[in-house]
């Protein structure tokens, strides 16, 4: 199967063609389409961002939508993880600012990440599924890896050594909120798939 990604994120692209590899084709857009993330959940703008894609490519087509939830901050980042602090380009930045903001108000760290996949095949075959990574916010940035927040995010992991996902590459590729949801979405398209197949 072939899928379009609705994304022009370098960094989940990578992510996505390890997860699906060898499973699902998931090819890079030639264009990346400026996509009003209006939606009031990730699956609204899951599926904003999916729908736009096809409309314009008329093939199947797999968006994601994600964010980074932190219990001390309710009011700020989730869905709208993307529009925060929009006047600091880096992510270090952003990331250094979210700390100060949480040791400011000594809130809580704990936080965690939220995936949701729209798997828009047409019209009226849309799949949705979600994923999340529990964890913390550290007190520092540490790593080179992954992108976004991931250096302050500290998953739960039984080896409690405070490493962050940027620290993590190969664990964030089996645990994330990306790879369960991907992991689910696999599940649902091999079964299927099967039972096509059995169709006398
Ligand atoms: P989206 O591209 O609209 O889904 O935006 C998601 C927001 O959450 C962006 O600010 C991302 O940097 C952040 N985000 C989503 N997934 C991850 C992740 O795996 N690691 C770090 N940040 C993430």
């Amino acid at each position: 199967m072939n899928f379009l990604l609705a994304s022009g994120n370098a960094h989940k692209a990578e992510e996505f063609k390890e997860l699906f590899s060898g499973i699902l084709n998931i090819s890079a857009s030639p264009q990346t389409l400026e996509v009003d993330e209006t939606g009031e959940t990730y699956t609204e703008n899951a599926f904003l961002k999916a729908k736009a894609y096809f409309d314009i490519y008329k093939i199947p087509t797999l968006a994601d939508d994600s964010g980074l939830t932190v219990e001390g901050l309710p009011d700020i980042l989730g869905v709208k993880s993307a529009r925060f602090a929009p006047e600091l380009k880096s992510y270090e930045d952003k990331c250094k600012l979210l700390l100060q903001m949480l040791s400011q108000k000594k809130s809580s760290r704990t936080a965690y990440f939220t995936c949701v996949l729209c798997f828009y095949l047409a019209p009226d075959e849309v799949f949705f599924f979600e994923g999340r990574v529990l964890g913390k916010i550290g007190d520092e940035l540490r790593g080179s890896k992954g992108f976004g927040y991931d250096p302050i995010f500290i998953p739960d992991r039984k080896e409690d050594n405070g490493m962050s996902l940027a620290e993590l590459p190969k664990w964030k590729n089996e645990f994330s909120h990306r790879a369960k949801a991907s992991q689910t979405a696999l599940h649902f398209f091999k079964e299927s798939m099967d039972k096509s197949h059995k169709k006398p």
